[in-house]
């Protein structure tokens, strides 16, 4: 079974219409509760010692983990290496012809290659990362996605068979915790044809060649296994459309103000905040094109001291469903069921979906949002109380991306002797 979940119907202007009033209607009542990531303790400007920066100081370490991402390898950012999505989950697992060194990436998770340029022109299945709105509104219609983990990340996936949805399904029956290393990180960003942004624009964004196209990163997802439940920050190219649209930006460590608030009408422009000379400093390291980007805002919690949820999410990736976007409750979704699949659904009504008794299928609930605050013991277990998903430590990739054991090894053999 593949789960290609995320290709949501567009709807006719009509419909979206309404469904824009749905919407809008029920983020007036929600904005009323968000809360946001406090900001970083005072004491991280002064004490090089706080022993939980990641905890204590999220913005100061959001833009540490960015500077050290984006330290350049052989003329690239370091983070050009890593694994995405498709070099760690074959669409043809073969798992029994994967133990040799020849072992085809058709059919086995494999590193890539130095040097290998970002396959960029990938429209795997989270492409469509959109809430079912009405395209007009979409400001990158073309914007793919690339998800793209590191070393650590990768090697605990493929050790512990969790790149085919048999191995899923044995996790799940011998209650094996997944429980991801320390090291590991994961990001996920977005990319538009250049040639959609005005020339003069054109070098304000870091690009890559790739197939012809040059592409221009608008946003970028780092999530860092930190802290137990993952530490979670999402920057932007600073010109993107609505930026800081109906959560705000937040950042008390790089940038003046520390607080750009959300404005109308939507989809504005907004003016960049200037770079404090801390994190002038630290730029100093990486290509300068970088100081067009802003952190919009990192996530530590699920709730803020008050149990209200916290909220974060980014103008581009999560757009149609930012308004109640939290990034730690919807990935506290990520699960599989027996069978190694998909436990939760992704976004809406999907065919994964019907795992729990009557409970909302998605990690949006109507109308079409994410899920936020602490998660519901009962998305885990239904009524029964009985275990009947099992989590994946935050991480969708896995129920997203596995695939199911190929049955015919014939013609993998021929390819890895
Ligand atoms: C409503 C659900 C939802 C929200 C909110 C959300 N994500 Fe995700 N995220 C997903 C899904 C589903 C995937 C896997 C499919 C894909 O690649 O798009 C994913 C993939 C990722 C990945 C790649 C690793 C993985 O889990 O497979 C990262 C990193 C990530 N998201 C970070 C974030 C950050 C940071 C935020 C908040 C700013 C966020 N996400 C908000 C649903 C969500």
């Amino acid at each position: 079974m593949t789960f290609h979940v995320f290709s949501f119907a567009r709807p006719s202007l009509h419909q979206s219409f309404l469904g824009l009033i749905v919407l809008t209607v029920s983020v007036l009542s929600s904005s009323l509760w968000a809360s946001t990531t406090p900001p970083d303790s005072p004491q991280c400007k002064t004490d090089k010692n706080i022993p939980n920066k990641a905890m204590h100081c999220p913005d100061q370490f959001a833009w540490e983990v960015f500077i050290k991402l984006n330290q350049p390898r052989d003329g690239l950012p370091s983070w050009h290496s890593f694994a995405t999505d498709q070099d760690t989950f074959p669409q043809k697992p073969v798992p029994s012809v994967c133990s040799t060194s020849k072992a085809s990436p058709d059919y086995c998770p494999a590193w890539p290659k130095a040097g290998r340029l970002l396959p960029i022109e990938q429209q795997g299945p989270s492409k469509s990362h959109h809430a079912p709105i009405d395209s007009v509104l979409d400001p990158f219609l073309t914007n793919v996605e690339l998800v793209q983990r590191n070393k650590a990340s990768f090697d605990y996936i493929v050790n512990n068979n969790l790149w085919y949805q048999q191995g899923l399904a044995k996790a799940f029956s011998t209650d094996f915790d997944v429980d991801f290393p320390v090291e590991a990180i994961e990001i996920k960003t977005n990319w538009v044809d250049l040639a959609q942004i005005d020339k003069v624009q054109r070098d304000t964004f870091h690009t890559v060649k790739y197939d012809g196209k040059q592409w221009g990163l608008v946003a970028m997802h780092i999530t860092t296994k930190d802290l137990p439940q993952w530490f979670w920050a999402t920057f932007e190219h600073v010109s993107n459309p609505g930026r800081c649209d109906w959560l705000g930006c937040r950042d008390s460590f790089g940038v003046t103000p520390a607080v750009t608030q959300a404005k109308k009408p939507l989809y504005g422009y907004y003016q960049a905040e200037s770079i404090n000379p801390a994190l002038a400093n630290m730029m100093e390291s990486v290509d300068p094109v970088f100081r067009n980007y802003r952190l919009k805002g990192s996530q530590v919690d699920f709730v803020d001291d008050t149990g209200t949820p916290t909220l974060l999410g980014n103008s581009v990736t999560e757009f149609g469903f930012i308004q109640n976007s939290s990034c730690m409750t919807c990935h506290a979704r990520a699960t599989v069921n027996w069978q190694g699949q998909n436990g939760l659904g992704g976004f809406g009504n999907t065919p994964g979906g019907q795992a729990t008794d009557g409970l909302p299928t998605a990690g949006i609930s109507a109308p079409q949002q994410s899920f936020s605050g602490a998660p519901d013991p009962r998305w885990y277990t239904g009524a029964s109380g009985n275990q009947q998903l099992h989590t994946m430590d935050f991480l969708w990739a896995m129920p997203f991306q596995a695939q199911s054991a190929y049955d015919s090894i014939k013609e993998a053999k021929a390819k890895s002797p």
